[in-house]
């Protein structure tokens, strides 16, 4: 059993990350910024407050963890991007503060800086809407962030290009920088097989210090 705390608990992402991770047993902390948005009750399941981008809450969140899980970011918003690559220095610095018993930081990121098949980058994909871009480049430099911390134990696990809510099948395939891509060339996964993703790499760890991708 791993203690889990998810920052993102209201969201579309981080919510199914806390049913996959309650599912297999585990022991969850539901980081909200406002605890009358996170309604849900489950054995094994806390509400923590917290906001991502104030360290101190990071750490407090932290302590006892084994895993903190930040699904942070979304809707339409400026504040999206903008809470992006902040969340990434809060959280590293939030859990430095807990020097040799810092858990593990797994953070969901983004596919625009995957490699297509074309060998160019999503994001020079042509015309893509600005919002999105910008989305896709405030994970990118968080991504760049994350490859300068050697002190802590972070995975960053980009999604498909489309994740959306649907079916629960247990099964996905992954990859390092490139974008993955069924034989119609689309890139898709459901939000459910993407927690089951998270929690095998949870439960599993394969990719310390590293990003992945994941789609089918
Ligand atoms: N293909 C892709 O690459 C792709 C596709 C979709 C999403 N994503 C990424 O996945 C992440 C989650 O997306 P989503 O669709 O699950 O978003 P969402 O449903 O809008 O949820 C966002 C979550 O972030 C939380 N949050 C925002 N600012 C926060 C802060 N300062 N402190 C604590 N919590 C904060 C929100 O909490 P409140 O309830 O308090 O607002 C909410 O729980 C985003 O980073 C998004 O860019 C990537």
């Amino acid at each position: 059993m791993v203690n889990i705390a998810v920052f993102g608990a209201t969201g579309n992402i981080g919510s199914r990350i806390i049913d996959e991770a309650l599912r297999r047993g585990h022991t969850v902390t539901a980081v909200v910024r406002d605890p009358a948005k996170f309604t849900a009750t489950a054995p094994g399941l806390t509400v923590s407050t917290g906001d991502v981008l104030d360290p101190a809450a990071v750490t407090a969140v932290a302590k006892g963890q084994d895993v903190v899980v930040s699904a942070v970011g979304g809707g339409d918003g400026p504040g999206h991007q903008a809470t992006i690559e902040p969340a990434a220095r809060a959280l590293v610095e939030g859990l430095r503060a807990l020097v040799d018993q810092a858990p593990r930081l797994v953070t969901v990121g983004g596919a625009g800086s995957l490699r297509t098949p074309g060998g160019q980058q999503v994001w020079d994909t042509p015309g893509l809407p600005e919002p999105l871009l910008q989305i896709m480049h405030a994970h990118g430099e968080a991504l760049d962030y994350y490859r300068t911390v050697t002190d802590l134990d972070w995975t960053n696990i980009s999604p498909a290009a489309l994740i959306q809510p649907g079916t629960r099948t247990g099964g996905y395939r992954t990859a390092g920088e490139d974008l993955i891509t069924d034989e119609a060339g689309n890139s898709t996964i459901s939000i459910e097989d993407y927690a089951v993703a998270v929690l095998d790499e949870i439960e599993n760890p394969r990719h310390s210090r590293q990003r992945f991708t994941v789609a089918y």
